[in-house]
Parts: C-alpha cells; structure tokens; sequence
C-alpha cells in the first residue's frame, strides 16, 4: 500500500485521533524499526524498537469489519514483533472506543494505565487515552 492509500483508509476510520497524512505514513514506512501488515484494505502499522513493540495504529475498513481481519491483524502482529526480538507490546487507545478494546483484551492486552484528555474528537469533547500492554 502507497502512503496516500493508508492514508486514504485511515480516514475512514479515524476521527479520534485525527487521520495521519500520507507524509506521515510515508515518515513511518521508512523507518527501519517500523513495519505494516495488510489484510485486503485492512492494515496495521507496528514499530519494534530495541524489545518493545508499539502498535502504531489499525484500520478495517467500515464495510469489511466484523470478518476477522482485525483480529487476523492483530495475531500477525504479535508474531512479527515476537520475530523482530521484542518481549513486550503495548498500545493507547481511545476510551471511547470499545471494538477496538475488546479487540485488544482478546488478543491478551490489559490496562496499564490512562492519559487523561490525551484526545479531542472534533467536536471538542476530551477523551482519555488507555494504555495496554501484554508480554510476547
Ligand atoms: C477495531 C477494528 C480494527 C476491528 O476490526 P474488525 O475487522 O471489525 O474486527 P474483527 O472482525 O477481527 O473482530 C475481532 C474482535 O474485535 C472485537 N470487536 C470488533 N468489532 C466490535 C464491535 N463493533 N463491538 C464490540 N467488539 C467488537 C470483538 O472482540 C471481536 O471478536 P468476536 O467477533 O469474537 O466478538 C475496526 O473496528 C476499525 O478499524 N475501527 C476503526 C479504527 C480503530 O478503532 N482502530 C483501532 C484503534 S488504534
């Protein structure tokens, strides 16, 4: 996927955080410690740095979701940061967001801790951000 395509997906996605811009991806996709997974229109942008793995960010489009590709994304990504030497995961998501919690508590992510007001959905409301990590 081109970085204008991501970023065409991410903004079918996201409004809390804002869409990333296809520089941004492109930023991201040529880092050596970043990597991206796709599944059809779905994907998942990760970045091992020394052992820890962060999940960047994730994104099924709305007419695709609930076939599995999120979870099908997400399992991939355990593995390829297992594969690149990191020990450990972590991600922040939106309160407010709850497939993308679940998602997350399936695949063996709990809670850490919180940001508080770590976002503003565009209409102004702030929305903590949840902090979730799991061994690999
Ligand atoms: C979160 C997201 C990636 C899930 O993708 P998906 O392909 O629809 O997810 P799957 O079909 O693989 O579902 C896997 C699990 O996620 C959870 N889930 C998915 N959609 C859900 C919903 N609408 N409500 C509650 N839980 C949901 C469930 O635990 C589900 O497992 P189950 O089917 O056994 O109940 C998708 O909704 C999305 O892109 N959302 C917008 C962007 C976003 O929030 N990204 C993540 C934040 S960084």
């Amino acid at each position: 996927m081109t970085p204008e395509t991501l970023a065409r997906l991410h903004a079918l996605s996201f409004t809390t955080p804002r869409p990333w811009s296809a520089p941004e991806f492109a930023g991201f996709l040529a880092s050596p410690f970043a990597f991206l997974l796709v599944r059809d229109d779905g994907f998942l942008l990760g970045r091992v740095i020394a052992d820890e793995s962060e999940l960047l960010t994730l994104a099924v489009p709305p007419d695709r979701r609930g076939q599995g590709l999120g979870r099908a994304l997400v399992e991939a990504y355990l593995n390829t940061s297992r594969s690149r030497g990191a020990t450990s995961a972590f991600l922040e998501v939106a309160e407010d967001n709850t497939p993308a919690r679940r998602l997350y508590a399936a695949a063996g992510f709990a809670q850490t801790g919180s940001r508080r007001a770590y976002y503003r959905s565009p209409e102004g409301r702030y929305l903590d951000a949840v902090l979730m990590a799991r061994p690999l």
